[in-house]
């Protein structure tokens, strides 16, 4: 058994959390448009096409905000081919994952299903292929009400009200060699510092966020950020963040420190940004659009270069185990603890493509593992951010040195603390010790964990809740102090209310 201590004290605290920090993404990419959100035909299918099963777990998942339509698609997307009667609409190659796009689904469709799920949409523009007209021509047809050409064939295509589309994406991953129409760092950032300022001409009231590195291991990583903020500091209002995490070599003490790397990343994106902050005398901070994020085995993907073209292929459809939905749980802390500066989150990606959610064709849809802490971190994860500075035992790990045992975060809601917390340790349980004295009202109202005898055990078809989250006794408050116990390599949520 081992043990550690954290204090919760409602002065000591980060930011107020977004709700945005929860949203999602839905890439034309593989099965997560068409056979995932979209399948006319299906029996659960509404008048418009869209399953009413992945709808109604979109909608208990609970995703304010959900990002479209890519991803690596977008820089080769002309959103134009999505607008308009579907028969006229017409078939092309998408060179992103060398796949036959239909282009059944479009701006049109998808916004109408965000709205259905309770979402907003967050729009990328193509700057890949395309650039300033395309993408202000867009911001028209979204979001100007009518009496312009865009705007006018937006009401004609049925929708009379503006979309009031808030958020956009200034391109992809354009730092990417593999993106289509990849840039140097200063390509890009006076394209979208031009096409960012179009934008905006067109809709005042829009957000920006400006392509921030791949990933942390491109090496361009940091020079890239401070090139692209210089050029586009007036404009945006974010610089995007993707990380992909996968446990490696067997290598289970790295994978679940994840959420160390995750930190690491925010803390030196966040340096580089207040660095062009403090090097231009700008006055507004840039904050963090963390918009992919997930658990992703892409060493089992052979590589989009090698795919025959094909329409509704199976691509990147991992499935999640016990120890993915750990780190999930745990990547979400690290969003959490930083929820001063990362305003946007986006989990990549919603549905069979790396899904929370799984479908089969004509068939169920069903929740993976990693669907549960997100879901009940993004229900009860609302409120205020406080500071934890917890005491932990340390393990070794080769990718990350040593890591503490413990991960915990807490956010304070109207009558209630929820602390989150994860025991890294795959063998030992770990009791914490949480010093309440700040609080004393509180009591324990639920203790949920979720973690297995078998760390591999995944949900599929035939066994949709083979892992589901379990309630476990709720530990008593005494004198100010709750003991909770977490079970080896588990991810925690332990709700206190205020007791009446
Ligand atoms: O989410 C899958 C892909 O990962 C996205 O299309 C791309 O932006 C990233 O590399």
């Amino acid at each position: 058994m081992q043990f550690a201590s954290l204090t919760v004290d409602p002065a000591f605290r980060i930011g107020e959390v977004d709700p945005r920090l929860y949203g999602s993404f839905v890439e034309h990419l593989g099965r997560c448009v068409y056979e995932g959100i979209h399948e006319p035909g299906h029996p659960e299918a509404d008048e418009h096409g869209f399953r009413r099963d992945v709808a109604a777990l979109t909608r208990e998942l609970g995703v304010p905000i959900v990002r479209y339509p890519g991803g690596n698609f977008v820089s080769g997307y002309h959103w134009e081919d999505g607008i308009g009667p579907v028969a006229d609409r017409p078939t092309r190659i998408d060179l992103a994952w060398r796949t036959i796009e239909p282009n059944h689904v479009g701006v049109d469709e998808f916004q109408r299903w965000a709205g259905s799920v309770g979402a907003e949409t967050m729009m990328a523009v193509n700057l890949g292929t395309r650039g300033i007209d395309a993408a202000r021509n867009l911001v028209e047809y979204c979001n100007h009400p009518s009496g312009t050409y865009w705007s006018d064939r937006r009401r004609a295509n049925g929708a009379a009200d503006p979309y009031a589309i808030k958020v956009w994406c200034l391109g992809n991953e354009m730092d990417g060699p593999w993106q289509i129409g990849h840039k140097t760092a200063v390509e890009y950032g006076r394209l979208a510092a031009e096409t960012g300022k179009a934008m905006r001409l067109v809709d005042p009231s829009i957000e920006l966020v400006a392509c921030g590195s791949s990933s942390l291991a491109m090496p361009t990583f940091g020079s890239w950020e401070a090139t692209v903020l210089a050029e586009t500091y007036e404009v945006a209002d974010y610089v995007s963040m993707h990380a992909y995490y996968q446990e490696r070599d067997g290598d289970r003490d790295s994978f679940l420190a994840s959420a160390v790397d995750m930190d690491a990343f925010i803390d030196a994106v966040v340096a580089t940004a207040d660095h062009v902050r403090a090097v231009g005398r700008h006055r507004k901070r840039i904050n963090i659009s963390f918009d992919e994020w997930n658990v992703w085995y892409q060493t089992r993907f052979a590589g989009e270069k090698n795919l025959d073209i094909e329409q509704t292929p199976r691509l990147i459809e991992d499935v999640y185990s016990v120890t993915d939905a750990v780190v999930v749980g745990d990547l979400l802390i690290s969003l959490l603890r930083h929820a001063d500066r990362v305003r946007i989150g986006c989990q990549a990606q919603l549905v069979n493509v790396i899904g929370l959610i799984m479908t089969e064709p004509g068939g169920p849809a069903w929740r993976q593992s990693s669907y549960h802490p997100f879901a009940l971190t993004s229900r009860h994860g609302r409120g205020t951010v406080l500071r934890l500075e917890p005491t932990s035992p340390v393990y070794e790990t080769a990718a990350h040195g040593p890591v503490p045992v413990l991960d915990a975060v807490a956010v304070q809601g109207e009558d209630s603390v929820v602390l989150f917390a994860v025991n890294r340790d795959q063998r030992q349980e770990l009791t914490l010790d949480v010093d309440l004295r700040a609080l004393p009202s509180l009591a324990v109202a639920e203790h949920v964990a979720l973690f297995d005898d078998d760390p591999d055990a995944v949900n599929d078809a035939t066994n949709p809740d083979r892992v589901t989250p379990r309630r476990l006794d709720p530990p008593k408050a005494d004198g100010g102090r709750v003991q909770a116990v977490l079970p080896p390599l588990s991810w925690n949520m332990i709700r206190l209310t205020t007791a009446r």
